[in-house]
């Protein structure tokens, strides 16, 4: 009896282990300290993409400055695979990637550059493509082959899964790998993957597609630049080092919007922490977008090693205050104008800082200029319609 007891705690207690190696911790602190930082082919290419094309923005990330200022990762979307073998593994489309996929991750690697690749936890993409449900392990496997360095991985054709217990699976094969992978979890929000993807991913969307539109409410099921703003409020506490909110990828120079609004929509991601993928075409980009997407002022926000996600500070109908809590106390300030008026607008510190705070030195951010300290009462600036404001304090 005595035998048997000592038996079936000994087991008991070798529980919580077995289980924490069925979820094998990922490598997740080195991977992603800061928010990734690259481009991706869906926003503005969907289905159109080809061996040519990735090389070219490969090309283009590098002429361009944009791997200087940061951007790393090359992640093709949807389309890029049409069947599996007769050992199961995926086959891209030999059409449009007739080297292969592993020359042309060996190509981007040659560049100096990451590169990612996607798929999704159903049966199918969001493009009828294979998706890796049921072959979760052999497609992990597949990737660490030809060099994968970051999977997106999204939520079609899931039937009636859940989020939370399908998502582990590519998390346990991707961590079981020798290789790693960043793990983009891509379920639009649904089911709350803040709470349940830090465990095994480093980032996760929040919503629905972002459309290249600035407040365009109520045309269509995708979320414009505001809509997806509004949806981050709160989530600030779920972002860190190694784990993000990723209010999905920038529409920065695509559609109609203007510079005010490409400006905005950069500044308030660079704010959230978020996932920088820019979402244009880099072989074609406007010098003003260029300047936009590399500003280093802004990207030293947004790669800010404490981590912080930004949050909405003061909320005054079309003018919003947004804070970010910087490395060694400084801190990033954004002002947002939603209305359709340009405005004159003043920072007053003692409504922003509280009483007795340290002195900083405040900084326009995208003229890079100092505009005297939080001694003066407050500084003032013009708000263009749909415009921002990014200053920062300096310690
Ligand atoms: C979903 C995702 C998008 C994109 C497409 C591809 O809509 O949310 O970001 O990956 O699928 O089909």
């Amino acid at each position: 009896m005595m035998k048997h007891f000592l038996l079936i705690s000994l087991l008991l207690c070798s529980l919580p282990l077995w289980s924490q190696k069925e979820l094998p911790p990922i490598q997740k602190k080195q991977l992603a300290l800061t928010p990734p930082m690259g481009w991706n082919s869906w926003n503005y290419f969907a289905c159109d993409i080809n061996e040519q094309l990735v090389r070219d923005i490969a090309d283009a990330m590098v002429s361009t400055g944009m791997k200087d200022a940061g951007y790393e990762y090359i992640v093709i979307d949807d389309c890029w695979q049409v069947a599996r073998d007769e050992n199961d593994r995926i086959i891209e489309d030999r059409e449009r990637f007739p080297s292969g996929m592993k020359a042309l991750v060996d190509y981007v690697h040659s560049k100096g550059l990451k590169f990612g690749i996607y798929s999704d936890a159903g049966r199918k993409t969001c493009q009828e493509r294979p998706g890796s449900l049921g072959y979760e392990e052999i497609d992990a496997r597949t990737y660490a082959k030809w060099g994968v360095d970051y999977l997106k991985y999204d939520w079609c054709h899931h039937g009636f899964l859940s989020s939370r217990k399908t998502y582990p699976i590519m998390g346990r094969a991707l961590a079981e790998l020798d290789h790693p992978i960043v793990f983009s979890v891509c379920n639009w929000g649904w089911s709350k993957p803040w709470e349940w993807a830090p465990d095994f991913a480093h980032l996760w969307r929040t919503t629905i597609d972002i459309e290249p539109c600035f407040d365009c409410r109520g045309k269509m099921v995708h979320k414009s630049v505001m809509q997806i703003l509004d949806k981050q409020v709160g989530l600030e506490k779920y972002a860190g080092p190694g784990q993000w909110n990723d209010p999905d990828m920038l529409q920065v120079g695509n559609g109609e919007m203007t510079f005010e609004e490409n400006r905005a929509h950069f500044a308030l991601w660079c704010m959230l922490a978020a996932p920088l993928m820019a979402g244009n075409d880099l072989r074609n980009m406007d010098k003003e977008v260029l300047e936009i997407l590399t500003h280093d002022e802004l990207l030293a926000i947004n790669q800010d090693k404490l981590g912080k996600q930004g949050y909405k500070h003061t909320d005054e109908g079309d003018i919003e205050v947004w804070v970010k809590d910087l490395e060694g106390g400084d801190k990033a300030v954004c002002v947002l104008n939603r209305g359709e008026e340009a405005v004159d607008w003043s920072l007053k510190w003692n409504q922003l800082l509280p009483e007795g705070s340290t002195t900083y030195r405040v900084r326009d951010v995208w003229e890079r200029k100092d505009m005297g300290s939080t001694t003066d009462e407050s500084y003032t600036f013009q708000l263009g319609v749909h415009g921002v404001q990014v200053v920062r304090l300096v310690k």
